[in-house]
């Protein structure tokens, strides 16, 4: 017997034939192939930018990529260009500063310029920053403030400028912005407590901007990515390494260790996240946190082990992370 209730919701809602026709919409959402973005994705000389950009492009849609290091902005945009497939978007290039909102203002208007129009602005250039809580300077503070949040904010009201003037022409359009916050944003690190303000700040921005822009026709959301082996941890682990009584890859490991789906994050799979809040798919998700982490957020794996094979006496494992001190 059908379930009255529920009848009576589809016939208030859509119909299954309704919906069915509208499966076959999300697939193409999904594909892309059929619905060719234009995209800028800043800090993507390298890195987590760099993989959202080639997967991006990869599924058809258009990039700029927009980098303060120009020999990597360039060499990053030729490499996509130079991936023989008709199915593979367009990259170009522009050298831009994420603290600086003309140069926010620069790289929508390359994207203009090189593709018509504007569809998503990604803001992923970041900075790390280590140091002990103690010890975080001034400078250092409004370095990694003017990057990490002042980038994140220029960013958000350049494209909204640019998505405000599109709308003139097309006002049921959804256009979208996403910035990188991390899990830095959900839990305390030693020694990185300046970068994980200024990616709570990110996810406090995103949340704000979001609600403001909602009836623009304009989403918001944001990612967080966890550990993931590359440049920044590179440079964390190294920083880590000069101040403590480890090496950087003992270091690394330690967290490495800790993640629950065992093994380092890479920068293709916060891509693959991001590709979801890309496509059209999403373009009922506003103000939303993606954790993409491998269940780091959850807690240790390794200290639940350890407790258990100590109460049946069967010895114990090594501590999960080895303690760091301080020299
Ligand atoms: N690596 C991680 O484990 C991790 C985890 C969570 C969040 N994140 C965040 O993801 C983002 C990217 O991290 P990543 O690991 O790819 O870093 P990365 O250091 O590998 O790459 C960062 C890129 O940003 C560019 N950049 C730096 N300062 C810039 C500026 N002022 N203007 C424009 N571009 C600038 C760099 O040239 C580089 O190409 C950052 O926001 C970071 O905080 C990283």
């Amino acid at each position: 017997m059908p379930n009255e209730n529920l009848q009576t919701a589809h016939i208030a809602t859509q119909s299954w034939d309704q919906i069915a026709d509208l499966t076959n919409e999300t697939i193409d959402q999904l594909g892309q192939l059929k619905h060719c973005k234009n995209i800028v994705v800043t800090g993507s000389g390298q890195g987590i930018g760099f993989a959202i950009a080639l997967l991006a492009a990869k599924h058809g849609h258009n990039v700029v990529i927009a980098d303060l290091n120009e020999m990597l902005a360039e060499k990053a945009a030729a490499f996509i260009n130079s991936i023989d497939s008709p199915e593979t978007g367009k990259a170009t290039w522009v050298k831009m500063d994420t603290s600086k909102l003309s140069d926010h203002e620069l790289a929508v208007e390359k994207a203009v310029q090189a593709y018509g129009n504007l569809d998503v602005y990604l803001n992923v250039a970041g900075i790390d920053q280590v140091e002990l809580a103690g010890n975080i300077s001034e400078e250092h503070m409004d370095r990694i403030w003017s990057v990490n949040i002042k980038g994140t904010q220029f960013g958000m009201q350049a494209a909204h400028k640019q998505f405000m003037i599109q709308r003139q022409n097309n006002p049921s359009a959804i256009y979208k912005i996403i910035n990188t916050s991390s899990i830095a944003s959900l839990m305390a690190f030693p020694m990185l407590a300046e970068y994980c303000m200024t990616k709570s700040a990110v996810t406090s921005l995103t949340k704000n901007f979001a609600l403001e822009w909602a009836t623009d026709g304009i989403t918001v959301n944001e990612f967080n990515p966890g550990i993931v082996a590359g440049p920044m941890w590179n440079h964390i682990a190294s920083e880590m390494a000069a101040v403590t009584d480890k090496d950087q890859d003992t270091i690394f490991n330690g967290y490495v260790n800790n993640i629950p789906v065992g093994r380092a994050q890479l920068a293709l799979d916060v891509a693959q996240s991001v590709l979801f809040l890309i496509s059209s798919a999403s373009d009922y998700v506003t103000g939303n946190s993606l954790v993409t982490d491998g269940g780091v957020v959850l807690g240790s794996k390794f200290s639940h082990k350890t407790n258990f094979k100590n109460q049946l006496g069967d010895g114990h494992l090594q501590s999960f992370t080895e303690e760091i001190t301080v020299k």
